[in-house]
């Protein structure tokens, strides 16, 4: 077989077989095909796209260029849960105690954040002590023993998606819907989990702003779970503001606490059961209206809360933080965002929130830059609300950083007018 016939085959919009797609995803890992060719066939994807198939085969040729791992000594169904990315998205915080309270085995690799959208393992860290590299029996054993872990790859997962991520990122291929659900499927499905929900966010906030480019992101991820013998739904989450009140790391973390204690925020908490009770669904626990049910005792009897407590003390954070959340170190300054005109807040450019948070250190421009935990910013009105000249917005938590910056940005990202627009939070599920 060779590179060059392969490209040209795909240029010529004909299905690549399993064992054509596997030579083409081994020789790239293995330096034997070039960044010149791998890039000229991604660009024939990106123009051609791929059957679902194609897709499949692609998802599962990444999948194995790397570790995969096997958590058959996991007892029970192992859940999952991805997003594709928001900016004040801390639901796996609340999830994954949540569902474990409930009986679930939540095993789970995380990531860090990038850009304008935060990552769980830089919220998790903001918890002093909390360690997220476990080798791979303390990962199974602790999933074992309390249901629930929350960890950083650790082993070589997916390296044919890391090379491939970069160069499509510098070759204009990454906006191609086969590429990307297959990238974010061969990690998902290298993780060993055998129920996974994934929650697409759409809006202007997400990776995908269009709700048909959502959906069938969406439906090419859940066919090529499927496909690969997995449990799979999707749901498709509004993002065109944040998610909750808080955006920054502890911050966030101190909203999930609340929300494992049933005060939460009613979006984050809707989005959480709708992802949970799919997952407790998938489990074999209880049927989807049950598993709702269920969800909703875990969180008023204060057993998901507890839940957490475990989660945080079994990987060696302090849980003084959990239990009194005035412990996290507070940002030094803290300057609202003042209405100086009446009306609803109408909209909200929410990439820039995400923006505005990384300015402030709550993010990072590099892949090793540095986090500052306590700086974000928390809001006091979202799309819908009535405001008064001189009232507050948001607040800004800083420190040295990016003030001005992150000022000047959310001033223009959020945007006062005379109409009262409601968010529809949860805009498709595709089981
Ligand atoms: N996230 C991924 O993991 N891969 C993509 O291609 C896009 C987003």
């Amino acid at each position: 077989m060779r590179m060059l016939d392969l490209i040209a085959k795909k240029r010529d919009n004909k299905e690549l077989s399993k064992n054509e797609i596997e030579f083409i995803i081994k020789s790239y890992t293995n330096e034997e095909v070039p960044d010149y060719q791998m890039s000229a066939f991604l660009m024939s994807v990106y123009f051609n796209g791929m059957t679902d198939q194609e897709s499949t085969d692609l998802a599962l040729a990444m999948m194995h260029s790397g570790d995969v791992f096997d958590l058959s000594l996991i007892d029970g169904i192992k859940v999952d849960k991805h997003s594709t990315g928001g900016v004040g998205d801390k639901v796996t915080l609340v999830l994954g105690p949540l569902v474990a309270s409930c009986g679930a085995k939540f095993a789970k690799m995380s990531g860090r954040g990038l850009g304008h959208t935060g990552g769980t393992l830089d919220k998790l860290e903001s918890i002093p002590g909390y360690n997220i590299v476990l080798d791979e029996q303390s990962f199974i054993k602790q999933v074992n023993e309390i249901g629930v872990a929350v960890i950083g790859q650790s082993k070589n997962i997916t390296p044919a998606d890391k090379k491939m991520y970069a160069l499509r990122d510098v070759t204009g291929t990454v906006r191609s819907i086969p590429l990307i659900a297959s990238s974010i499927m061969s990690k998902k499905l290298a993780s060993g989990a055998d129920a996974i929900c994934l929650d697409v966010k759409v809006g202007n906030g997400a990776f995908m702003s269009d709700i048909e480019e959502a959906k069938k992101l969406a439906e090419l991820m859940v066919n090529i779970g499927k496909l690969a013998g997995r449990k799979v739904k999707a749901i498709l989450t509004n993002m065109d503001e944040p998610l909750g009140f808080s955006v920054g790391n502890s911050l966030e973390v101190i909203e999930a606490i609340e929300t494992l204690k049933g005060n939460g925020p009613k979006d984050l908490e809707t989005v959480v059961l709708e992802v949970g009770s799919y997952l407790i669904e998938d489990a074999g626990i209880a049927t989807k209206d049950a598993a709702m049910t269920l969800l909703k005792e875990k969180l008023d009897n204060g057993e998901a809360f507890n839940k957490l407590i475990e989660l945080v003390s079994a990987q060696g954070g302090d849980i003084s933080f959990i239990k009194d959340v005035s412990k996290f170190k507070k940002a030094s300054r803290i300057i609202p965002l003042i209405a100086d005109k009446e009306g609803f807040i109408e909209s909200m450019t929410t990439i820039d929130i995400g923006l505005a948070a990384a300015y402030l250190g709550a993010g990072r421009e590099t892949v090793d830059g540095q986090i500052d935990p306590a700086v974000g910013i928390v809001f006091k009105k979202k799309i819908g609300d009535r405001v008064m000249v001189g009232d507050v917005i948001l607040e800004i938590h800083a420190n040295d950083k990016g003030i001005e910056d992150a000022f000047n940005t959310l001033k223009e990202a959020i945007h006062i007018g005379s109409k009262k627009n409601d968010v529809t939070l949860i805009e498709g599920v595709i089981v």
